[in-house]
């Protein structure tokens, strides 16, 4: 039995000490925001938090973390306030999206240890694979969600899952039923 942290709630795999971290959280915890690209550490679609640093979960099995505090990308904020998230939306970073959630854990790993990550940093953080090459929206992004950080700017609160930014800013349709003829 492994026990850890994961998104702040205790848990026991009852599981091969040697099952990668990825199929614990995917299969087990049905935490489907972790993606599988590689298998091989290579893509970084797999990245989670782990004790304040980025870690691709492909690689990592649950043995090797015992006693850790896991972070997925459903545990990085309740309401998607974090600043990367709210600065991914607000720069409309993703393509087909199946490497993002990788690159916003890397991106708000690295915005924890750096408020204000030099063009260099963001590159040497930022090893993810994009199929989609939204690599410079990424770094404006990063940038964006630093200047946040700082207070130096700020962002509108990311709108529900499933719900488009432009609908979430339309008024809310009376609920009345329309007067009888
Ligand atoms: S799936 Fe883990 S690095 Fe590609
Ligand atoms: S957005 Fe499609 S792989 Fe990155």
């Amino acid at each position: 039995m492994t026990k850890f942290s994961v998104n702040d709630r205790p848990v026991e795999y009852r599981m091969d000490p040697e099952t990668p971290l990825l199929w614990a959280l995917r299969d087990a915890s049905n935490l489907t925001g972790t993606k599988y690209g590689c298998g091989t550490g290579e893509c970084g679609a797999c990245t989670v938090d782990i004790d304040g640093e980025a870690i691709r979960s492909c690689i990592v099995t649950i043995a090797e973390c015992e006693g850790r505090f896991v972070t997925t990308i459903e545990g990085l904020s309740r309401d998607r306030s974090h600043p990367v998230q709210q600065a991914w939306v607000a720069e409309q970073v993703p393509q087909c999206g199946f490497c993002q959630s990788g690159m916003i854990m890397a991106a708000a790993a690295l915005l924890r240890k750096s408020s204000n990550p030099s063009d260099a940093e963001i590159d040497a953080a930022m090893t993810n694979i994009c199929r989609c090459g939204t690599y410079p929206r990424i770094r404006g992004a990063i940038r964006l969600a630093s200047r946040v950080l700082r207070g130096e700017e700020k962002l509108a609160a990311a709108p529900p899952p499933g719900i488009r930014p432009e609908d979430a800013a339309r008024a809310v349709p009376s609920l009345k039923p329309p007067a009888r003829r």
